[in-house]
């Protein structure tokens, strides 16, 4: 499975990399994937057509004051009618590969408990057939948080073990009907973030979380997330070789012995809390002291069938935050040094944005915790390397959505183009240095619902009309296709 890891490091000094980003294709290795990423709840739209049933999504979507702006993904960017332009759009482009997921919902309407939904087959074989027709390799996310409606009032959603056999028949319908096509699978996008802001900060369904992490009192938030992941992590072993990992890179907030400690637990209680298990076959030790017997355990029989159950390992990573040791210190988590939402003083750190030193992190961004710290893109894949023995990578989303007018980024988005080249100049000097990465995928091919906070924050190469739903060329997606055509752009 591919493990996606986030990952963000600290950029307080322009190295030589960053000075004079003269970055080409010909830097990649021969045969490294070039794509850009989307998912199924945030593209698509046709939310109840041709026998889709609703999901955790359109459910949350209509409880008030869930999403930013009251908005949903009920159309979206429409692509479920619009596929074929947007694949010519990714022809145009000269994309290798493109990720995208299947939405559970319209496959399998009602999970295990009933039939296959032929009409959701056909609309991805549709798309998986076009794409080889136009040598674009598909990479395919089984489960991009998003889940039928009815298997999270049978199950509760992942916190019950029964989510684990569902997930089986899902990835197995899947493999069956795409299987002679597809040749890249990711089990799970993200199944670190997915639990957090699912069972601990409440801002994805099912909502759960409980005091202090949150205004809400419904669930048990210092062990539901890790729950949560347990459950994925068996679900993804007994389905198949791929999962994707969020990974932000953490660098400690002072020169202290404890904030350096704390930026290594920060680091195993994100990133190695999903790939220990699937590399080694149980949670890192550093998760273990701390949690003690909080920590769900694994049987030997299970040990055996996680260990080494990935092929590859997928890192999304955008941004990289300061750690903050809790255990010796003290951490009030309601000041501004605490980025709001993912303060865990329980587990011995807090992330924070800065400063150190009078220097915050890195440039903002529309979203609160992702600041651009392009070093960070080298730091997390020689962690990743480090840990576990230089396991073959993707970089399965990198991106950048402008703090600006919407206006200001689809005309003029010079610093989404800044962002990657910067980024993917970091990422070829790792690649330089021995670290075995096959692929960048841009997040995203074009805007899309952000989840929670809706359709303001932008990540596209391409933006989309509002009134027409077309979609419009950024001069990202005109470097984006110079780049990919190996033609020398100046900075
Ligand atoms: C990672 C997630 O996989 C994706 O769904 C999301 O839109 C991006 N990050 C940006 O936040």
């Amino acid at each position: 499975s591919f493990l996606i890891i986030l990952l963000s490091s600290i950029s307080t000094v322009k190295s030589s990399v960053e000075q004079n980003i003269d970055i080409k294709r010909s830097d990649f290795p021969h045969g490294f994937l070039f794509g850009a990423a989307t998912s199924a709840y945030q593209i698509e739209g046709a939310f109840h057509e041709d026998g889709k049933s609703l999901n955790n999504w359109d459910v949350f979507c209509r409880i008030k004051g869930s999403i930013a702006n009251g908005e949903n993904g009920d159309i979206a960017d429409d692509h479920y009618h619009r596929y074929m332009e947007d694949i010519e759009i990714m022809h145009s482009l000269g994309l290798s590969a493109y990720r995208f997921s299947i939405s559970w919902s319209r496959v399998l309407p009602r999970g295990k408990f009933g039939g296959v939904n032929r009409a959701g087959i056909m609309f991805y074989n549709k798309i998986i057939d076009n794409l080889i027709l136009r040598g674009i390799e598909p990479f395919v996310t089984i489960h991009h948080n998003d889940y039928p409606q009815e298997l999270g009032d049978r199950h509760g959603g992942w916190l019950s073990p029964l989510m684990q056999e569902d997930f089986v028949h899902f990835a197995e319908t899947c493999f069956k009907n795409f299987g002679d096509r597809v040749r890249y699978w990711t089990t799970i996008n993200e199944p670190n973030l997915f639990a957090e802001m699912g069972y601990e900060s409440a801002t994805f369904p099912p909502a759960r979380c409980s005091p202090p992490f949150g205004n809400c009192a419904n669930g048990n938030s210092d062990i539901e997330p890790l729950i949560a992941v347990h459950n994925m992590l068996l679900a993804h072993a007994k389905a198949a070789k791929f999962i994707v990992v969020h990974a932000y890179m953490y660098t400690p907030l002072t020169e202290d012995e404890a904030d350096k400690e704390a930026a290594k637990r920060a680091l195993a209680f994100n990133v190695a809390w999903i790939l220990d298990p699937l590399v080694f076959g149980d949670y890192p030790p550093e998760m273990k002291r701390h949690h003690g017997s909080e920590l769900p355990t694994f049987s030997s029989e299970e040990r055996s069938l996680l260990r080494d159950s990935i092929d590859f390992i997928g890192i999304n990573h955008y941004s990289t935050l300061y750690a903050k040791d809790c255990i010796h210190s003290s951490c009030i988590c309601n000041d501004s040094s605490c980025i709001q939402g993912s303060d865990r003083p329980i587990r011995g750190f807090v992330y924070t944005s800065g400063d150190r030193d009078g220097v915050t992190i890195g440039e903002p961004t529309a979203m609160a915790q992702l600041f651009v710290v392009p070093r960070g893109m080298e730091d997390i894949v020689n962690y990743v390397k480090e840990r576990y023995n230089n396991k073959p990578m993707f970089v399965t989303e990198n991106g950048y959505s402008s703090p600006v007018s919407k206006n200001d980024d689809y005309q003029n988005d010079v610093k989404r183009i800044h962002f990657h080249k910067s980024y993917l100049a970091y990422l070829a000097r790792a690649i330089r240095n021995g670290a075995d990465v096959r692929g960048y995928f841009i997040w995203s091919l074009m805007d899309s619902f952000e989840w929670s906070s809706g359709y303001a924050p932008k990540f596209g190469l391409y933006h989309i009309d509002p009134s027409t739903l077309n979609r419009i060329p950024k001069l990202s997606a005109g470097w984006y296709g110079d780049f990919l055509s190996n033609s020398t752009l100046v900075d």
